[in-house]
């Protein structure tokens, strides 16, 4: 049974779950209207401003052989979603969904450890609803709103997390095999040349596919390149 903890004001969900993980059971889901604190990829802020979703899925499954596939399904989640609600919106390699060309979805997926190992995946997801004003965001950002779809952070909610959870188990059996085919179908960057941004030096080359284990192959001047983490530029 999943449970919800909601907030009208965090530092950031995934921070509160992160905290107090040992206390919060297996798929409970932390809601918060306004982040004060709100977390990125890379060490980034994530604005968090009334209007936005702002949630954290604490996971704490037996089996942790596909964990990273698991924000990949959160992302491919959100992207249904979104077309279901009439966006035209894409994946962006690992775990962005962008539409109409901006970033509309960031998802932040940290593991909590001690001694004895692993005891959670926190999966932190940002969407934007409603807010009608992004010039803050230190990125070129969409949301719902601004592409004239209007509807509430729990719809939107309700709606990922069905897709999310219906998914959950194969993929924790499975890992990105489970997914490919779909995740595939929503990455439109095969063939395209990228930049990937990770550390000093960035890598160019064209996008070949996606492995079995869902990280990005690319072609680069030395040969086959399989990145693992890192920003995806076009
Ligand atoms: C990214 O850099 O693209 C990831 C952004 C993730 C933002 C979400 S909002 C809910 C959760 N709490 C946080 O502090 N960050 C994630």
């Amino acid at each position: 049974m999943r449970k919800f903890l909601r907030f009208d004001e965090l530092d950031s969900t995934n921070a509160y779950a992160k905290r107090n993980c040992s206390l919060i059971a297996d798929q409970t889901i932390i809601v918060a209207k306004t982040q004060t604190a709100g977390r990125g990829r890379m060490t980034r802020s994530w604005l968090s401003q009334p209007g936005g979703l702002y949630f954290s899925v604490v996971l704490k499954p037996q089996k942790i052989d596909f964990l990273p596939n698991l924000t990949q399904l959160m992302a491919l989640s959100v992207c249904q979603t979104l077309q279901q609600l009439g966006v035209n919106a894409w994946l962006k390699w690992p775990n962005d969904v962008l539409a109409g060309g901006k970033k509309i979805c960031g998802i932040l997926s940290e593991a909590v450890t001690h001694a004895a190992g692993f005891e959670a995946l926190v999966l932190g997801v940002g969407i934007n609803v409603r807010q009608a004003d992004l010039s803050a965001a230190g990125q070129p950002a969409t949301s719902l709103a601004m592409l004239g779809v209007q509807t509430d952070e729990d719809t939107v909610l309700d709606a990922v997390l069905a897709q999310f959870f219906d998914g959950y188990t194969t993929v924790l059996e499975k890992g990105f095999s489970a997914l490919s085919a779909l995740y595939l179908k929503h990455f439109p960057y095969i063939g395209k040349e990228v930049e990937i941004r990770h550390g000093a030096a960035p890598v160019r080359g064209i996008v070949e596919t996606i492995s079995p284990n869902g990280e990005l192959v690319l072609n680069t001047p030395q040969g086959k390149t399989i990145i693992s983490i890192g920003d995806m530029c076009v």
